[in-house]
């Protein structure tokens, strides 16, 4: 008789306490093999081995494609064991020849599958593209790295193809390994550590110990040294391990049991349906955890199909599992012959009707072995027992259906959910039932079908994580984040301000993808921005307003043959509705680029219609900080405002109605590629769109010096954004056809879109979206009211800045007090508005009193307030500012 002895740090060696047990043919009865069992002591050694082994970084240290060349190495130790792998597994496990044969096959196809695709395919290191924080800029790549010691404990059922499930991952991953194979099925996994030292496969980097489950499995699930489980074998051992493991919090992954449905459509093929309920049941004497043990067939053709089968079953060949010409062994022990019994005898107490089977089965010239028949229970009720419960053996439960609903919903009345097929000539209905059932693998027209690349594992209660495929690789792996944050200054820290007293953003990064054309004219340039651009079908987007002034005309005559369309049904304001009607357009005329002729409005709408028509889907989908990775459909902006700046911001300002406020899209892959200022834009803006548009550019300016991001270059476009406004809006006031004063105010509302671009805006922002969201207050307006308010309210937080503000806006400053001069920056604001006309109060403009507090309330939710240089949290104050505007 072989002796056989546990693996462990490379080398084979008895048991501690110099145990041994018997394994038994179970076709015979008669044992082929002493073998070494473990205990509590062998157990931690191994483990130890396994950890030292890990801990090293021999194996877990080496590359990816410096460990597949030793995998294949091992796979080539493999195939020379092959023929002693297959028939040592089928005499130990009864497995059938015929099919023990494939597994040294199956093995080295997945040592060299998978070795493969971890070598070369697998995402060890990817970088994120984006990290949906703004606050926060930097790198970010994640890894993945081995675990560390895997346990894997396996069943009885297929000891050998188990063990290469268990073992290859783990190894081709980085890992160690500790496997515990059934003690009644030791042998195959002893041959395959043969197999890996023979490979040179590091000492401790495989370890195999057989012995009881009870005891090994305490020590395997709770020791310290372990880092991961992946168990085989029946849902109340795998409930077992699972709170074994929590002791120590251990990544766990389950295969567990299963009472899969293999459900007949009344289209079935007749033969192929009844073939694939046999193959789906009695395989492997229907010792398989996923086998179709529910045949549901349709009331249709239920009695020619429960005739058929049963036909079919009584033809199978019962016999030694050594003999080439059976079709079903022995049952794998004497204990598993009893549960099958007892469950065949329950069938029938439940009432469910024996139609073949139910018995033991002698084969001739064997005394003993535990062979017994298929057995087919018929007019079985899902409720039962029987329907319920895994047997784990040639038992299968025949039940009746009348639709496809009812089939499905049966099929889902289960505690499990790892297999399941559906047989029918119809594929879109047999998809359609596939898709309804809540397990992890179904199979169409066929049963029991694996692939290495194709992950496997269960719903419910039949398991927890995937074997194969990628899923089952990153199943060993831990994923570690990496953030490099991309400036390395304590005064540059967004979040290290929360717990610091130091308010202001020292370092930064300007980026200014957009390319300005500007000047009397400039219009002309269209033509080549659209070609260098690389497109053909220019769609103008733009709003009524401006369109009855004749612009988008304009546009439209100098894009001649490259223009699409004019959309004009854009309103002040725009919601995420508004950027969906507009992408729908651009779809249907197969628009490659958009121009966009207005004011804010128009612009931030072509922001998020480039990103619909890139990206697909609707503007909810992606308002959001830092979502897009790629450029967008090319968008030239022409703006005909006096002061969005939005041609050259990374900002697209949303209402969202779900959210009842405006929200944003923050991306510098929304910046336009193109910006035209062209002073004839702005001719017709009416007077009073020109001083609140205005105000908004100044309101961006102010706001991006002294909010807490602000830099040297943002401060410096802010001043002479400021200063310009404040030279020329009161000559374009005098005189609207005054170009080249209208020319500097779009010079300063880009600047100004520039400056907030770096530094963003603060607390008047805030106070102005909420009441152009609540009560339509055209933006400019509400920003130019509140402006001088939040300056003031700001002063002893930004008193330099606000100092350099009032230089540029003409005040004397000299003998003043920083302080001082600050709020004579508030007074000159206030001057200007009042010499152009501005509104000056929210009386003025629509708000009703009595919504001061709801809107206080909202504006502090707005993202524009975190930058403002006094931090604000008290809707108090903001209701106080609000009031004096009021
Ligand atoms: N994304 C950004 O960077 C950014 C910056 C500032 C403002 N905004 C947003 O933009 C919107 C406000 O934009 P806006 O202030 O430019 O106004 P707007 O786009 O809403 O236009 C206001 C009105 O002016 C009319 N108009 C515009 N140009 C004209 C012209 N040349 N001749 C005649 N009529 C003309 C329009 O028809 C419209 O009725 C707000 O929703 C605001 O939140 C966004």
């Amino acid at each position: 008789m072989e002796q056989y002895k546990l693996f462990i740090d490379g080398e084979f060696v008895d048991a501690a306490s110099g145990k041994t047990f018997e394994s038994v043919d179970p076709g015979t009865e008669a044992p082929i093999a002493t073998v070494a069992q473990a205990g509590k002591a062998d157990a931690e050694t191994a483990i130890a081995a396994a950890r030292k082994a890990f801990d090293k970084g021999d194996w877990s240290g080496l590359t990816p494609t410096a460990r597949m060349a030793k995998i294949q190495d091992f796979a080539d130790q493999v195939a020379q064991q092959g023929l002693r792998l297959a028939a040592t597994e089928c005499m130990d496990s009864g497995q059938i020849i015929g099919l023990a044969k494939f597994g040294p096959l199956l093995g080295i196809g997945l040592l060299r599958n998978l070795s493969l695709a971890a070598a070369t395919k697998f995402p060890w290191e990817e970088e994120i593209p984006v990290s949906g924080n703004a606050f926060a800029p930097g790198r970010e790549f994640i890894r993945r790295e081995p675990i560390g010691v895997c346990v894997g404990i396996i069943p009885w059922n297929f000891p050998m193809t188990m063990a290469f499930w268990k073992i290859a991952p783990a190894l081709i991953m980085g890992n160690t390994v500790v496997l515990k194979p059934a003690s009644v099925t030791p042998l195959s996994a002893l041959i395959i550590a043969e197999a890996a030292k023979a490979a040179g496969i590091p000492n401790g980097v495989v370890n195999v110990i057989a012995g009881p489950g009870g005891e090994l499995g305490e020590i395997l699930c709770t020791h310290p040294g372990v880092d991961k489980i992946a168990f085989t074998g029946s849902t109340a051992v795998g409930r077992e391990i699972m709170r074994l493991a929590s002791s120590t919090v251990k990544k766990v992954t389950l295969e567990l049991g299963g009472k899969s449905a293999n459900i007949i459509l009344d289209d079935a093929d007749m033969d192929l349906a009844v073939e694939g309920a046999i193959f789906g049941t009695f395989f492997h004497q229907g010792q398989i955890c996923e086998s179709g043990t529910r045949v549901l067939v349709s009331s249709k053709i239920y009695d020619e199909f429960l005739n058929k089968m049963k036909k079919r079953a009584e033809s199978l060949r019962i016999g030694y599992q050594m003999d080439p010409t059976s079709h079903m062994g022995p049952l794998v022990s004497k204990q598993q012959l009893a549960t099958v019994e007892g469950y065949v005898k329950l069938g029938k107490e439940e009432g469910a009707e024996l139609i073949t089977g139910g018995n033991r089965v002698e084969v001739i010239g064997i005394r003993g072995g535990y062979y017994y028949a298929p057995t087919i229970f018929a007019n079985v009720n899902n409720k039962m027992r029987i329907a319920q419960e895994e047997i784990f053996g040639p038992v299968v439960c025949v039940i009746k259906y009348d639709s496809e609903e009812e089939a499905i919903a049966i099929a889902n009345d289960s505690i499990y959910g790892l297999g399941g097929g559906v047989f029918s000539t119809n594929l879109a209905r047999a998809e359609r039932v596939a898709r309804g059932v809540r397990t992890g693998t179904m199979w169409i027209n066929n049963y029991h079908v694996f692939a290495d690349y194709c992950p496997f594992g269960g719903y419910k209660q039949s398991g927890v994580g995937r074997e194969l495929g990628f899923e089952g690789l990153h199943e060993y792996t831990q994923v570690k984040r990496i953030h490099s944050a991309a400036i390395a200054d304590h005064k540059s820290n967004m979040t290290f301000q929360l717990m610091s007293d130091y308010k202001k953003i020292d370092g930064f990064s300007y980026n200014c993808p957009t390319n300005v054309v500007a000047g009397h004219g400039a219009l002309v340039s269209l033509s080549k921005a659209i070609v260098d651009l690389g497109c053909r079908r220019a769609l103008i987007l733009t709003d009524p307003g401006v369109n009855k002034a004749g612009l988008a005309q304009l546009v439209k005559n100098t894009l001649a043959d490259f223009c699409v369309g004019v959309y004009d049904k854009i309103p002040s304001d725009p919601d995420l509705e508004t950027v969906d009607a507009a992408t729908a357009t651009a779809r249907e005329l197969k628009a490659d680029c958009i121009v966009s002729v207005g004011g804010g409005s128009v612009i931030d709408t072509a922001k998020g219609v480039c990103v619909t028509l890139k990206n697909g889907g609707k503007a909810n989908d992606i308002l959001n900080f830092l979502v897009l990775t790629e450029p967008q459909t090319p968008h030239i902006a022409i703006p005909t405002t006096a002061g969005t700046g939005s041609e050259v911001t990374n900002v697209a300002v949303l209402t969202s109605k779900g959210a009842g406020r405006k929200l944003f899209i923050v991306d510098t892959r929304i910046m336009p590629n193109v910006a035209i200022l062209d002073p004839r834009f702005t001719m017709s803006l009416p007077k009073d769109m020109t001083v609140s548009t205005a105000m908004d550019a100044m309101t961006h300016a102010i706001e991006a010096m002294t909010s807490t991001m602000s830099n040297k270059i943002c401060d410096g476009m802010a001043l002479q954004s400021i200063r310009l406004i404040n030279e020329n809006l009161a000559l374009v006031v005098a005189d609207g056809n005054n170009e080249k004063a209208r020319l500097n105010l779009q010079i300063a509302a880009t600047m100004a879109g520039w400056a907030f671009t770096i530094a963003q805006v603060g607390l008047a922002h805030g106070m102005a979206h909420t009441v152009g969201a609540l009560h339509h207050v055209p933006h400019g307006a509400a920003c130019g009211i509140v402006l001088p308010k939040v300056m003031r309210y700001n002063v002893d937080h930004a008193a330099d800045k606000l100092a350099q503000v009032a230089q540029v806006l003409g005040v004397s400053t000299t003998g003043m007090t920083e302080r001082d001069a600050a709020l004579a920056a508030a007074d000159a604001v206030e001057a200007l508005m009042e010499k152009v006309g501005h509104p000056m109060r929210l009386r003025d403009v629509g708000v009703p009193e009595e919504n001061l507090v709801i809107c206080a309330f909202h504006a502090i939710a707005d993202t524009a307030v975190l930058f403002n240089s006094r931090p604000v949290s008290d809707p108090n104050e903001v209701l106080q500012i609000y009031t004096q505007a009021y």
